[in-house]
């Protein structure tokens, strides 16, 4: 269920456009924070707030790649595989990944962690080969800087895990600081 909260920030969103068609990408993104990928509850939230049919959101929902269709992994990896990432070698990254989480592109693990997906050119074409972790961007990644990556990934959702376990609030932001997480995969974060 999409909170009062969310619809209220879908709103404000929309006052900032002509017209309230025009905010479908926004308050689809504010949706999909609350619901996690887009719920039928996420669509009637959406489509109420801009006065829009529950279909023409739907539409725009289906279209664009990064509304997820279905609950995706705590963390969303999207490898870019457009052309300069392509020649730095981002063929070999996915490979790695593939085998290192134990599944295929366009695929969630198991447990839930993480979701692999490639992307067109995520506009760090200079620091190829570029991922995205969620909302943040690694550079110049390389199998071995990978790795470290996802060791320092485990490390944040296991301390995440052992939060909710003992009922402590979950944390907004990332127990392990994004810089720190960067660091240990030894590449550069923009
Ligand atoms: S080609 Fe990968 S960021 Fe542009």
């Amino acid at each position: 269920m999409v909170s009062a909260e969310a619809k209220e920030q879908m709103r404000a969103v929309a006052a900032q456009y002509p017209t309230l068609r025009s905010a479908v990408l926004p308050a689809l993104y504010i949706a999909q924070d609350e619901e996690g990928y887009i719920t039928e509850a996420a669509l009637e939230a959406v489509a109420e707030a801009l006065r829009l049919n529950v279909d023409e959101v739907k539409s725009v929902a289906t279209f664009y790649t990064m509304f997820f269709k279905e609950q995706p992994g705590k963390r969303v990896i999207k490898v870019c595989t457009s052309i300069s990432c392509y020649l730095r070698g981002c063929d070999q990254l996915v490979e790695h990944l593939e085998n290192r989480l134990g599944v295929k592109r366009g695929e969630t693990t198991a447990d839930g962690r993480y979701t692999l997906l490639t992307a067109e050119c995520l506009a760090s074409c200079g620091t190829a080969p570029v991922l995205q972790v969620n909302n943040e961007f690694v550079e110049q990644v390389t199998p071995e800087s990978a790795d470290a990556l996802i060791d320092a990934l485990n490390q944040e959702l296991d301390n995440e895990s052992a939060g909710t376990a003992q009922g402590q609030e979950k944390a907004a932001t990332p127990a392990t600081p994004e810089k720190s997480r960067t660091e240990a995969a030894g590449t550069k974060r923009r």
